[in-house]
C-alpha cells in the first residue's frame, strides 16, 4: 500500500491546522513536528535523533515565529528568532529527508512574497530575481537555500502573499476592528497587497503533494492582484461596516518599527504565472467572494477545534 504518512513542521499553526484538516478529510495520517507534546507531534530533536517516521511520502515546513507578534519588539533578539525558526526548522528537514531510506516524494516549503522587493511598479512572477536588499528578502533567500533536498525528492518552494481567513493571521488581528467600524486603509492603500486564500493555499500544498510534475517555486498568490484601499473596501462592505479611519503609516513606523511595518505599509504585484500553467483551479480568485468567507463573527466551521 502506497505510503499516506504526511510530517508537518509548525503544522500547529493557522496555516498547519487547516492543512492537516484537508489532509486528513483526504485519507492521510499527518503528524506535526512541534515544540510542545501532543497526540500527532514529535519534538524537533526526536527528528533529528530518530529521523523520518517510517512511511512518510511529503513533509512540509511552516514552523517560523510569526513577524507580527505584537506583544514583542523588533529588538536584534527576536529578529534572530524569526530568522532562526525557519532557518534550522528547513534545515533539520531536509537532513532528516536527505539521511533518510525510505524517501519521501516531495518537500514543500512556504516561504513568502517577501523574497520580492516591494514596489508600486515592478510585476514579479516565480522567474522574477529575488533581491535580498531588506530585511524580509534577505531572510527568504536564506530561508530557501536552507531547503536543500538531494533529488529524486521534489522540492516544491511556496511564496505565499497575505493568507486570509477567519481564524489566524491578518484577518484575526483586524476583525474586531473592522467588526467595530473603526477599520480603514492602511497609509496610502495604494500599496499592493498579495494574498490567498487559506482553502486555496492549503489546496495548493496538496496539489504539490499529489502531482508529480510539481516542482520549483511557485507564486502562492490570487491571480487578482489588489491594494491594501481595494481590501478594506471589500472587507468592510462584506461586513457591512464603514471603514473611514486610515492608520498612518508614520504611527505603525512607530509602533511596529518601520522594518516590521513594511510587511503593511508595502506592497509587491505578484503574479501567480506557474501555479496557472500548473493548471491549479482556485476557489476564491475576487477578494469580494474571500471576504464573504470570513466576513462572518461566528461562522459554522470553526476549522481551528
Ligand atoms: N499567515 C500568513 O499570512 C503567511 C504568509 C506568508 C508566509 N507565511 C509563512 O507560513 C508559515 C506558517 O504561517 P502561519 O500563519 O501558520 O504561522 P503560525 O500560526 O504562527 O504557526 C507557525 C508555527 O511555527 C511554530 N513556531 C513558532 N515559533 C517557533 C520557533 N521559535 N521555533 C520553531 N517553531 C516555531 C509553531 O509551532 P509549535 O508551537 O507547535 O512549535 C507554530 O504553530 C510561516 O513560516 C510564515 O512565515 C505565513
Amino acid at each position: 500500500m502506497a505510503a499516506r504518512n504526511i510530517l508537518i513542521g509548525g503544522g500547529t499553526g493557522f496555516i498547519g491546522k487547516n492543512l492537516g484538516e484537508l489532509l486528513i478529510a483526504n485519507g492521510y495520517n499527518v503528524m506535526n513536528v512541534a515544540r510542545m507534546p501532543g497526540t500527532s507531534n514529535i519534538s524537533w530533536s526526536k527528528l533529528e535523533l530518530s529521523g523520518l517516521p517510517t512511511r512518510t511520502c511529503a513533509v512540509i515546513n511552516l514552523a517560523g515565529q510569526q513577524f507580527m507578534d505584537f506583544t514583542k519588539s523588533w529588538t536584534p533578539g527576536f529578529k534572530q528568532n524569526v530568522q532562526n525558526s525557519r532557518i534550522y526548522t528547513t534545515k533539520a528537514l531536509a537532513k532528516a529527508i536527505n539521511q533518510s531510506k525510505d524517501k519521501p516524494k516531495v518537500f514543500v516549503l512556504v516561504t513568502g512574497v517577501g523574497a520580492y522587493e516591494p514596489s508600486e511598479r515592478n510585476k514579479y512572477d516565480e522567474s522574477s530575481p529575488t533581491t535580498g536588499i531588506d530585511f524580509f528578502s534577505r531572510l527568504t533567500v536564506e530561508w530557501e537555500k536552507a531547503a536543500c533536498v538531494d533529488p529524486p525528492v521534489r522540492l516544491v518552494i511556496i511564496r505565499s502573499g497575505v493568507v486570509l481567513g477567519r481564524w489566524g493571521g491578518m484577518i484575526k488581528n483586524m476583525f474586531v476592528p473592522f467588526y467595530l467600524g473603526f477599520g480603514g486603509r492602511i497609509g496610502s492603500g495604494k500599496q499592493y497587497l498579495p494574498w490567498i486564500h487559506i482553502d486555496d493555499l492549503t489546496g495548493l500544498i496538496k496539489f504539490a503533494v499529489e502531482n508529480d510534475n510539481v516542482q520549483g517555486v511557485l507564486n502562492g498568490v490570487s491571480p487578482k492582484v489588489i491594494t491594501n484601499e481595494e481590501f478594506t473596501q471589500s472587507f468592510a462592505k462584506a461586513l457591512r461596516r464603514p471603514a473611514f479611519l486610515p492608520v498612518p503609516e508614520s504611527v505603525l513606523n512607530f509602533l511596529l518599527n518601520s522594518e516590521r511595518a513594511m510587511l503593511m505599509t508595502k506592497g509587491q504585484y505578484v503574479i501567480p504565472k506557474r501555479v496557472l500553467e500548473y493548471g491549479f483551479k482556485y476557489r476564491y480568485e475576487n477578494i469580494e467572494d474571500a471576504c464573504q468567507e470570513f466576513a462572518h463573527l461566528c461562522p459554522k466551521k470553526h476549522p481551528l477545534k
